[in-house]
């Protein structure tokens, strides 16, 4: 167990204009470390997925630690390269890189590209051509396998837009021998995000071995193994299991994956390394004693955390001025008594939508206007996605020293 807030850290947040993003930035290092920790002790190579967190102090501490970079658009290489990401570790995925992105990426010389379709595969070789480059790709490998996740998040079966399926992969080694501007890495694969059933990792793992079967049968050595990321979090429990389990994770293609000699294993990990690390800090504006349900109406809305909107995701909401929200005594040590006077209350936000929502009958102590309330487990997928919609103010920051 270890807990986000205590109550010095909750007094300093009131004089703070709110909604803001807290990040603790001592869990942001502990989680990072177990991670590479976990990783190195098979040579596992792990890139971090920039979609789920671009901003640039987290960026630099994941920077130190050794990560490199997973990037989904020029947008992102070019953050990459400003944090200091060595371009040898930077890759670019993407369903639909623009030609103005691949340009870009080429002109950076990064480690590799994981394209989509053929026609990618053709419009960076000619490309590369015209720029006298030999440009390096990964094959995203579309495997047919079930995440068991939200569909929106999703992204290996054969009804999702990602990688190339497998009946296309005779095309693929002939469009790849044909094109002289590129060389061939190796796979790569990605089939969801928020897994929780470490299964699906163990039949990915065998799909990855058909593959890369396939291809050396054909004479293309394999060289990079690149699984993707989509490791999980508990969004129920953030104070018990602040640290997801890399370990389990990390075993599991160490077990499972024949990994050769001359092969590198890649990891592009998001949600599992900065989701924990920080919740949305929000006040509540007004407390409405409906008939049927009161409503708790707080300061943030799906303009800054859009997942439960988007996914009708749960991010565990807070009571942060009621010490027993936290399970402390005013004083900060644990309280063991039971709050009696809890009520339950529809969390919503102040934007002009329905579905700007967090969530419905939530057990909280008696709310009141002025209370603080945290919305944890908002470090991945969090800030990224934020609108200005209802024309709100930019992401406000706070940040615990650690
Ligand atoms: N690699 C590729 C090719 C990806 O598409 C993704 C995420 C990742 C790696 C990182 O996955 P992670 O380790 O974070 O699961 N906005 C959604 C999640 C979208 C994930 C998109 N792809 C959410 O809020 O749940």
């Amino acid at each position: 167990m270890r807990k986000m807030f205590n109550s010095a850290i909750v007094e300093s947040f009131k004089a703070k204009e709110t909604p803001f993003y807290y990040y603790d930035l001592s869990l942001l290092k502990e989680t990072l470390n177990e991670c590479k920790t976990a990783a190195d002790q098979y040579h596992f190579h792990v890139h971090f997925a920039l979609k789920s967190n671009f901003n640039d102090k987290v960026l630099n501490i994941i920077k130190s630690k050794g990560y490199g970079a997973d990037c989904v658009s020029g947008g992102e290489i070019n953050k990459a390269i400003e944090i200091g990401f060595k371009k040898e570790q930077i890759v670019f995925a993407g369903v639909g890189k623009s030609d103005a992105e691949i340009n870009f990426a080429l002109d950076q010389d990064i480690f590799s590209f994981n394209v989509e379709s053929i026609q990618e595969l053709e419009v960076i070789n000619e490309l590369a051509a015209a720029k006298g480059k030999i440009a390096s790709v990964a094959i995203r490998i579309n495997p047919n396998v079930d995440a068991h996740t939200h569909h929106y998040i999703t992204t290996g079966l054969d009804e999702n837009k990602f990688g190339i399926n497998t009946w296309d992969l005779p095309a693929v080694s002939e469009t790849l021998k044909a094109c002289k501007n590129l060389s061939f890495l190796g796979i790569h694969f990605h089939v969801g995000s928020q897994i929780t059933d470490m299964n699906v990792f163990k039949s990915l793992c065998i799909k990855v071995n058909e593959m890369q079967l396939w291809f050396e049968e054909r004479g293309m050595p394999v060289k990079v193994l690149n699984v993707g990321g989509g490791l999980g979090v508990d969004y129920y429990h953030p104070d018990e299991n602040s640290i997801p389990d890399f370990d389990s994770y990390f075993k599991i293609f160490n077990d499972f994956l024949e990994v050769k000699p001359h092969q590198e294993v890649h990891f592009e990990l998001g949600r599992a390394l900065v989701a924990q690390c920080s919740s949305l800090i929000s006040k509540v504006l007004y407390i409405k004693n409906g008939i049927k349900k009161n409503f708790a109406i707080i300061d943030a809305g799906m303009t800054e955390l859009m997942r439960p909107a988007l996914y009708q995701a749960y991010h565990k909401i807070e009571n942060l001025s009621k010490a027993e929200g936290l399970g402390l005594t005013v004083e900060g040590s644990l309280n063991h008594t039971p709050h009696t006077s809890n009520l339950f209350y529809d969390v919503v936000g102040p934007i002009c939508e329905s579905s700007d929502c967090f969530g419905k009958e939530v057990n909280l102590p008696e709310t009141k206007r002025g209370d603080l309330i945290a919305l944890r487990t908002a470090g991945a997928y969090g800030e990224v996605m934020a609108s200005a919609y209802n024309l709100r103010s930019a992401i406000r920051h706070v940040y615990s020293e650690g």
